[in-house]
Formats: C-alpha cells, sequence, structure tokens
C-alpha cells in the first residue's frame, strides 16, 4: 500500500510523529515537495530529532529514504542533518538515503534574496528565510541549478555565470549589494557536489521500480494544505503544492499508484508566519495554548499563532486532498480547557461561508460561527483505547468526524513515538 501524509491546515499537524509511526510498516519514506522550510519533529525515548529535508523515517534503520525532484534542496543544509545524525551515532548511507537527480538546489543568492524581497514588501509573507520562494521562482523561469547540474562541473559553471551575470546586476542595481563571487559559490557547491554525488540517482525510476517490485511507499508531505501555492491563503503560502497533487509532479509516482492519503489535523489550529487565521485566539488564549502545546517553530524558533479547530478548513483540505482518514493530533494539549469551539462556519456581511472563502477580503475580516462544546478536564496522555478517553473527548473527536465527514482514524494524544490511539 502507497500512502501519502500531509498536513491539513497551516504546516506543523504533528505529520513527523505520523510518518515515524507509520514508516516502520513501509519500505521506502519520500519527501517530495518544500525544502528545508520544513521542521518535523520525531521524539524517540528521551531524544528529540528534527528533520528539515530528510525524510522523518531516517531514524528507522533497514528503510529508504527519498528526496524527490520537487524538494528544493540546500546542501549546506542537508549535510549538516546527515552530519549532526552521524554525531549521535546514525549513519546516512548511499543505500539508506536517494536523493534526486532533477532536484533543484538552493542557492546562497536564493536565501539572501528571501530576506531582501521580505524586507521590501509592504505585507510580509513572513518567510523561513530558507530560500524557498526564490528557489521554486528560478525553477519555474528556468535558470535554475539542478542536482545533475551540480555533479557536471562544466555544466555547473556555465550555469552559475548565466546566473550571476543577470543577478548581480539586480543586487546591485535594485537592492544596492555587492553581488556574488563566482569562485566562491563555485568551490563552495563544487565541495558539496562531492559529498552529495553517492546519494544522487533518478529517484522516478527507482520508486516506480519499487512500486512494481511490491514495496510498500510512504509519501511525507511538507507544510499544510492552506500553505499551498495554488489553494492556500495566497499569498501567504510557501511556494510549492503541498496537496497531494504534489506527490506525483514531486515524485514521478503516477496518481494512479497511490492507495490512501491521510491527513494531520492538529486538534486546534496553529499558524507561523503572516496571514489571515479567522479562529485566532486573543491573546490570554493564544498565551496558554502555546506554552501547552510547545507551539514555537521548530525551524525558525517563532512564537506560533493559535487558535480553534476550524472546520471550514480542514473541510476544503479534504476535498482537494481526497484524504481517506484524518489523524488527530496533539488533542492532550487540550486536556485543562473547560470548553472548546469548534468553528463551523464564516460569517461575513450577512453571508454564511460553508466553503473556504478566496476572496482575501472575506477570509481576512470573515467571523467564526463557533459550536462549544465541555472540555474533558483530565489528562489523557496515558491513554491507549479510543473508548477509554473521556465521553466529552470522544464527544470532541466525533464532532469533528461530523463537521469534515472523513473518518478519524489516529489520535495522538502526546509526543512519544506510542502516545497514540488507533481507531
Ligand atoms: P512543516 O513541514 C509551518 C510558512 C512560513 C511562511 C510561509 C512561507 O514543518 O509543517 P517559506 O519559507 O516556505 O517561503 O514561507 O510558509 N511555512 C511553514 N509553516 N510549517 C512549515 O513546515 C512551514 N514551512 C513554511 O512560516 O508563513
Ligand atoms: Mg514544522
Amino acid at each position: 500500500m502507497n500512502i501519502v501524509v500531509v498536513g491539513a491546515q497551516w504546516g506543523d499537524e504533528g505529520k513527523g510523529k505520523l510518518i515515524d509511526i507509520l514508516s516502520k510498516d513501509v519500505d521506502i519514506t519520500v519527501r517530495y515537495q518544500g525544502g528545508s522550510n520544513a521542521g518535523h519533529t520525531v521524539i524517540v525515548g528521551s531524544e528529540q530529532y528534527v528533520f528539515h529535508l530528510l525524510p522523518s523515517a531516517v531514524l528507522r534503520d533497514g528503510k529508504v529514504c527519498v528526496i524527490g525532484n520537487g524538494v528544493v534542496i540546500d546542501p549546506k543544509a542537508l549535510l549538516e542533518e546527515i552530519d549532526g545524525l552521524r554525531k549521535r551515532g546514525i549513519n546516512v548511507s548511499a543505500d539508506k538515503l536517494k536523493i534526486a537527480v532533477n532536484s533543484h538546489v538552493v542557492m546562497p543568492y536564493h536565501r539572501i534574496l528571501d530576506g531582501l524581497r521580505e524586507r521590501m514588501r509592504e505585507h510580509k509573507i513572513g518567510t523561513t528565510g530558507r530560500g524557498i520562494g526564490p528557489c521554486y521562482a528560478d525553477k519555474v523561469t528556468r535558470c535554475g541549478i539542478r542536482m545533475v547540474d551540480l555533479l557536471n562541473p562544466r555544466v555547473f559553471a556555465d550555469k552559475l555565470k548565466d546566473n550571476l551575470h543577470e543577478k548581480n546586476e539586480y543586487f546591485k542595481k535594485v537592492f544596492n549589494q555587492k553581488g556574488f563571487s563566482f569562485d566562491e559559490i563555485y568551490d563552495e557547491y563544487t565541495g558539496y557536489a562531492k559529498r552529495l554525488k553517492p546519494y544522487v540517482c533518478d529517484t522516478a525510476l527507482y520508486l516506480n521500480g519499487a512500486i512494481a517490485a511490491k514495496k510498500e511507499i510512504l509519501f511525507e508531505g511538507a507544510q499544510g494544505s492552506f500553505l499551498d501555492i495554488d489553494f492556500g491563503t495566497y499569498p501567504y503560502v510557501t511556494s510549492s503544492n503541498t496537496i497531494v497533487g504534489g506527490v506525483t509532479s514531486g515524485s514521478g509516482v503516477p496518481p494512479t499508484r497511490i492507495d490512501k492519503i491521510i491527513a494531520a489535523v492538529k486538534a486546534y489550529t496553529t499558524r507561523v508566519g503572516e496571514g489571515p487565521f479567522p479562529t485566532e485566539f486573543d491573546v490570554r488564549m493564544d498565551n496558554e495554548i502555546r506554552t501547552k502545546g510547545k507551539e514555537f517553530g521548530s525551524t525558525t524558533g517563532r512564537a506560533r499563532r493559535c487558535g480553534w479547530f476550524d472546520s471550514v478548513l480542514i473541510r476544503y483540505a479534504a476535498v482537494v486532498g481526497g484524504f481517506d482518514e484524518l489523524a488527530i493530533m496533539k488533542l492532550d494539549v487540550l486536556d485543562e480547557l473547560k470548553s472548546i469551539q469548534l468553528c463551523t462556519a464564516y460569517r461575513y456581511k450577512g453571508k454564511t461561508f460553508k466553503d473556504f472563502p478566496h476572496d482575501y477580503e472575506v477570509v481576512c475580516n470573515a467571523k467564526p460561527v463557533y459550536e462549544e462544546m465541555p472540555g474533558w478536564q483530565q489528562p489523557i496522555g496515558n491513554i491507549r483505547e479510543f473508548k477509554k478517553l473521556p465521553r466529552e473527548a470522544r464527544d470532541y473527536i466525533n464532532k469533528m468526524e461530523e463537521l469534515v465527514g472523513v473518518p478519524i482514524k489516529y489520535v495522538s494524544i502526546g509526543s512519544e513515538r506510542d502516545a497514540i490511539i488507533m481507531r
């Protein structure tokens, strides 16, 4: 069975933990979009790991991890991750990690441009500053540098020269910056190429061959459905297709080979960075949930904005994402609440919106319509069976299921590996 895990909200839904659990039963785990803007946390015993580019299954012995062509790879960040794991006793060999020959490479000018563009913008996006947008932009404008280009010194030199020719003018004239030295970037990146070469291959051929050989694959989505470049809260989104559609273009595995789509859904909502957020808490609740849920970005350390569960979002994500099952994450964070609100629709200028409205004015000003439910007000972290959850917690889960219309198969009630209830 080939399974996709995607985030249904604005990222940070707990995909890392879910992937870590599900990867136990598959052969290969694949990242297919995004880059080092992602931060996927896996906790094993007293050890915490945060993955940005490596698939979260890298901790499991005998499993293969693939970084597909749809990912934008910052080689410096990737090598830091590989070296960091080696220091902790985990060796990422070429048998274990495969990198797509046609993935695009994040260059120093992408990272700098990400920051400069943000600074110039009146309406900031609040990017992670990892050069993601500029790298995807170069891919689409056809001046990007791919892994395969990096491995061929002549091709790399040629493409880098061409890029710097244009980009240095732009940096000087628009941003009053001095521009980049060809030699410095060339030397730095040919060094990375030497180290990454053993991992690089045609991962589309590898994955389709593996499927033909009856191997099972898990696709690890990064970010969330409302950060999708097409369906998210544009322009407050990331630069890739985070919905399930990204799997096929980002890995070369055809849609007919996907058997199941599982969405990670936080039991409440968070968002890091700017952009509309209809169910955002007031300051007091925001602080309370942020502290309880440790809602600080695992990539940038920024405080995440927190809010109530919003079924308008998830319903829409379920449509464009074809969700088969939901995994409700971090339910235990709500343990102490006396009452809990669920957003069922939005209201704006006398109109009710049950479907997610794309009009920027509406999303920014819409007032959520809430349904209130009593909290369970007791710790649930040690429970491992659905029927042993307090009635109020079960009711809350059933309500979410009813509002979204997709079965809830997993409920996470803590950060450790085994803190999960399968239904
Ligand atoms: P995971 O995979 C949450 C957000 C940024 C910003 C917007 C654009 O851990 O869920 P970018 O650097 O991608 O151009 O920033 O997207 N963002 C994320 N938010 N989780 C993530 O990844 C994110 N990756 C990007 O905060 O609002
Ligand atoms: Mg994250």
